[in-house]
């Protein structure tokens, strides 16, 4: 069942647009309220593990399926069971007691859409589409059109001509989405969107779609499992459309209201300076709707001015207890150089998680005997131009072995 986030009303079934029919806002999928114990749930995914290969149990996203909407035919490319680094160094750095960071680029097609569209792409197969489309800033259309082709279904991809990263567009013609780019944003490609949806019947798997939030909020998941059931005290999300804080957030929420956890970490999101507009707001005084800005980063995964999912994020802030801060740039650029120095590898909108973190440390929202947890949501081989265009000069042209020796003596590793 389907519940309106803003009049409440309630729904059996999504509309072709993924909004209330009464109000036009979004609405999200409800939790039954009965379930099984705490330790009877944890043990029976624990279990679930250690199914074969290629059996849905064992997806990082479909073992969690008492928490998710039923879905007897599932799409799945053996999604979530995604690493959850610590990061020692990283935290005596910034003066924590400690730092993880779940990586959720480390998805079958790089990024954390997939844990969504798993189960978007079930459903939407289940209910007979033949189409999927999506507006995006590149990680949604290379998850859809992956999933798309593993479910034999076509994809339509709108992208903001010269605004997405090689690596995602390569991703939506290789997996062969019929992939449209507009001299537009992003958000003009939701808005071209919402015309083509009106007239040939698609199934739009952009994050306004309930069972995205779903699948996204077994991160959360499975975060805390990888954790022994100890909740952190944080958790930092970076944010564009803000459908992932959503998530992650519902996820956490609900798992404390099982008693799953016995405490709810604060979740915050991490905002680009240029496209900040749940920032604004919030510093504005939540005054009216949420007012959309021209968006401009480099990290372009969160170039967006006009988020969909802003009421279902400021309520994960005010549940949780969390806060919204805002980077620049240059933080983004050197957190990402950073999360590299430790092998680990990000994309540039990831970085922001970081930047964030260290702001928030700064300010002391988060405590120096406190546990964060990064969430990492893109892999480093998404937008290699990032780097290359910035860190040019670290790449050294050598004529031999003497020039080479010279290098290794003089170098005294990576900037940051
Ligand atoms: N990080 C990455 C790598 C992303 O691709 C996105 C969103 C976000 C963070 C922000 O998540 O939108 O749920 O707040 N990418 C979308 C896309 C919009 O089209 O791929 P969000």
């Amino acid at each position: 069942m389907f519940r309106c986030i803003e009049c409440g009303g309630e729904a059996a079934e999504l509309a072709g647009d993924c909004r209330c029919v009464g109000c036009r806002d979004l609405q999200e999928w409800i939790l039954p309220a009965e379930g099984a114990n705490p330790a009877a749930l944890r043990e029976r995914w624990q279990a679930r593990r250690a199914a074969p290969a290629g059996d849905d149990d064992r997806s990082g996203v479909w073992r969690f399926r008492e928490l998710l909407p039923p879905c007897a035919d599932v799409v799945s490319l053996s999604e979530g069971n995604t690493p959850l680094y610590d990061l020692p160094r990283m935290a005596s750095r910034l003066g924590i007691a400690r730092l993880l960071a779940k990586h959720q680029g480390m998805n079958p097609t790089g990024s954390f859409k997939d844990t969504g569209m798993t189960v978007a792409v079930s459903q939407a197969r289940a209910a007979g589409f033949t189409w999927l489309a999506c507006a995006s800033t590149g990680n949604t259309s290379a998850s859809m059109a992956a999933y798309a082709a593993r479910a034999g279904l076509r994809s339509l991809v709108l992208v903001p001509r010269g605004q997405i990263a090689c690596g995602k567009l390569a991703q939506a013609i290789d997996y062969g989405a019929l992939t449209c780019q507009m001299d537009t944003d992003f958000d003009g490609c939701v808005r071209a969107l919402a015309e083509v949806v009106t007239r040939v019947p698609l199934y739009l798997v952009n994050s306004v779609n309930p069972f995205r939030i779903e699948g996204q909020k077994t991160a959360a998941v499975e975060m805390i499992d990888q954790m022994g059931w100890r909740a952190p005290d944080h958790v930092v999300v970076p944010g564009g459309n803000l459908g992932n804080s959503s998530a992650i957030g519902k996820g956490l929420v609900e798992l404390h209201a099982r008693g799953l956890i016995d405490r709810l970490p604060k979740l915050s999101v991490v905002q680009a300076e240029g496209a900040n507009p749940l920032a604004r707001w919030l510093r504005g005084g939540r005054q009216g709707d949420l007012e959309s800005v021209v968006a401009k980063t480099a990290a372009t995964a969160i170039q967006i001015g006009n988020p969909a999912s802003w009421k279902k994020a400021a309520r994960v802030l005010d549940a949780t207890g969390g806060a919204c801060v805002e980077v620049s740039e240059s933080e983004i650029e050197r957190a990402k150089a950073e999360i590299g120095g430790e092998g680990i590898g990000c994309e540039p909108a990831s970085a922001a998680a970081l930047a964030g973190a260290r702001k928030l440390i700064a300010s002391g929202f988060i405590g120096r005997e406190e546990a964060a947890v990064l969430l990492l949501t893109g892999h480093v081989l998404k937008d290699p131009e990032y780097t290359l265009q910035r860190r040019e000069g670290e790449l050294l042209d050598v004529a031999g072995a003497d020039a080479i020796v010279r290098a290794m003596e003089t170098n005294h590793g990576p900037r940051f």
